[in-house]
């Protein structure tokens, strides 16, 4: 069996600044919060957890200590709360992120309809959306979505940071169609990174017989890159961890991709590799 991997791995950018701060604060030896799960992936949560760290899903169950925010973005009326109960509130959103808070604020004040391309319950869009006047703002999931979005006469429409761009393009064609005058302006937020490993995953699926893509299940680019093999129709198996890893359904292909989302450790996907390599040496001896 052959095992490939693509050029990136590992946590993205976002995702380390939020662990090394979590960590820093976590050394200073203060009790130290996270509002909801700081990363999208249970490994990553379970180590942290392991050095001290206390999950959070509401402000009102701490009085005192350090509570850290994830890079998704938060609500800034959150941001407040914590300050005036005299808590020490570090917000770790993402640049990329704040890239798409600029910009759907700009497009607000400029009057224009905004379509936010991504999932509504998604933390990255409930804290984009909470800053935003709800009136003027549509979420749309998918390109058969596009028939529930107002009409408008000047719109701007970008997309959640972990989105799929073939999806972000679709619902951009379907737009178009639907509505053929107006003015639309389009803003590729989607981030650097995931585009990149999205490309990269596209790339590695054209060349083996099988896909394992490693990831939290609750992680919207890991998703994204799961659904992305699929439609190229490549056989795709989605872990969370090695103990997932199902050897036998595995027997046969050779030659198989491993990749994972950006809050995935490169350490567990060179775990994978090694199990991967040292099974097809035993099944060549048997
Ligand atoms: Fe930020 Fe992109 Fe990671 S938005 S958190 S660098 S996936």
């Amino acid at each position: 069996m052959k095992i490939f991997l693509p050029p990136r791995i590992g946590f993205c950018s976002g995702v380390k600044k939020t662990i090394r701060l979590a960590e820093l604060a976590l050394k200073k030896g203060q009790q130290v919060y996270s509002l909801g799960d700081l990363v999208h992936n249970p490994e990553v949560i379970r180590s942290l957890i392991e050095k001290g760290m206390r999950p959070i899903s509401s402000l009102d169950e701490v009085q005192e200590g350090t509570v850290i925010t994830r890079s998704h973005g938060i609500d800034p009326a959150l941001i407040r709360k914590g300050q005036e109960k005299g808590l020490k509130m570090v917000d770790t959103t993402c640049p990329y992120v704040l890239k798409v808070q600029k910009i759907t604020k700009f497009l607000q004040k400029k009057s224009y309809q905004l379509i936010i391309v991504g999932s509504r319950r998604h933390p990255e869009i409930e804290a984009l959306t909470a800053t935003l006047s709800s009136n003027r703002v549509h979420v749309i999931n998918n390109p058969q979505e596009v028939r529930f979005a107002p009409t408008f006469i000047k719109a701007g429409i970008v997309a959640q940071t972990t989105e799929g761009l073939d999806n972000f393009t679709n619902i951009i064609k379907n737009l178009i169609q639907r509505q053929k005058s107006g003015e639309l302006r389009i803003f590729n937020t989607i981030c650097r990174i995931v585009r990149e490993r999205q490309s990269d995953v596209q790339s590695l699926a054209n060349k083996v017989e099988a896909m394992i893509i490693v990831g939290g299940r609750n992680s919207s680019n890991t998703q994204q890159m799961v659904n992305l093999c699929r439609r190229m129709k490549v056989k795709t198996y989605f872990l969370e961890k090695e103990t997932d890893l199902n050897l036998e359904e595995l027997t046969g292909f050779e030659k198989v991709g491993i990749s994972g989302g950006t809050s995935t450790p490169g350490e567990t996907i060179y775990r994978i590799k090694q199990i991967l390599l040292s099974f097809g040496k035993r099944k060549e001896y048997i």
